[in-house]
């Protein structure tokens, strides 16, 4: 019977195989921080799967929305908008030069605001704001507190 040496041996399985013989969990060899899979993070109130999100509006962290009405959702690069039980969600992109983090509302002109260069976006989805196009907007459908919202 002939021996098979150990590099040899090594050489021919798979990979993963090996990982487990290491001690490494089958899942975890085939798993790759790039792998499309679905972000879960119930945790922080919302899920994404592809290019939905599910929010959870009960959840403490989108509170802000009921008391200011707005919030950067930076974490999905989304800018939430409710005007009385009406949500809206736009990109948080800002079309003039794309900052992302300088938003403010002006809710009695219903606009939103970036302070990088304050130009104003109006959030009717149409109209062009002061400098650059409009805001992108986002669909957005509400069932009991779950608000999804579906990233174009
Ligand atoms: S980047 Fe937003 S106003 Fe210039």
């Amino acid at each position: 019977m002939e021996k098979i040496k150990r590099r040899e041996f090594l050489n021919n399985i798979c990979p993963n195989v090996a990982l487990a013989l290491l001690g490494v969990s089958l899942l975890e060899a085939c798993s790759k921080e790039d792998d499309p899979i679905d972000q879960v993070d119930g945790e922080n109130g919302y899920t994404v799967n592809g290019n939905s999100i599910e929010i959870d509006l009960s959840h403490p962290f989108f509170n802000i929305l009921n008391t200011q009405g707005w919030m950067n959702f930076t974490a999905q690069k989304t800018l939430l908008l409710k005007i009385g039980s009406t949500y809206s969600a736009y990109s948080n992109l800002c079309p003039h030069q794309g900052t992302r983090d300088a938003w403010s509302y002006n809710s009695s002109e219903n606009i939103f605001v970036c302070g990088r260069h304050n130009n104003s976006y109006p959030t009717d989805c149409i109209s062009e704001g002061t400098n650059g196009g409009p805001l992108q907007c986002f669909n957005v459908n509400k069932t009991g507190n779950i608000l999804t919202v579906i990233k174009s």
